[in-house]
């Protein structure tokens, strides 16, 4: 049973958990930097993954498929996902454990705890409500190939960049039914 949007919610969920597991790491008097970079760049490489493989798998099918003004939501997304980005990238120029990159963190968590909100009750819901459920099968077993395929553990091969939101709903509107 692979089910996009179930797959999606469970990172979104273990994205707030490895936050919050930063946190605890944190508060303690002299925090682990090793543990505390650990956590950061597991996560850091999954919330890039996790854009990449939307926009690669999820967005195309909701511009196709979604009812609830699909373009908006993806311009809102993948505006979204290059803010998400920016953060982890500020963080890789950051010493682990230095204000300047818990503040990169911060810009990170905060752009995507604003985007994870959006995107359930935005894209999410849009893509439950509109579209076959043999389709959302389908995406999830092309999630998981893609995780499979990246091993969950680097970007290399995948591109970080920031991405044209214009343009990428203009490159991806052209085959709605
Ligand atoms: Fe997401
Ligand atoms: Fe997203």
């Amino acid at each position: 049973m692979a089910d996009v949007i179930d797959l999606i919610l469970k990172d979104h969920t273990w994205f707030r958990e490895q936050f919050a597991e930063l946190d605890r790491l944190r508060a303690v008097e002299q925090p682990d930097l090793d543990a505390i970079g650990a956590v950061w760049s597991a996560l850091a490489t999954k919330l890039d993954l996790h854009a990449d493989a939307e926009e690669e798998i999820f967005y195309p099918q909701l511009l196709r498929l979604g009812e609830e003004d699909p373009q908006e939501e993806t311009l809102d997304a993948i505006g979204d996902h290059n803010d998400i980005r920016d953060g982890v990238a500020a963080a890789a120029q950051k010493k682990v454990g230095s204000d300047a990159w818990w503040d990169a963190v911060h810009q990170a968590r905060e752009a995507n705890d604003e985007h994870m909100g959006e995107e359930e009750h935005e894209g999410l819901a849009d893509m439950r409500l509109h579209a076959p459920a043999a389709l959302i099968e389908e995406l999830g077993r092309a999630w998981t190939i893609y995780f499979a395929q990246h091993d969950g553990t680097t970007t290399d091969g995948v591109d970080t960049s920031d991405k044209d939101p214009e343009q990428y709903v203009a490159e991806h509107s052209t085959d709605r039914r």
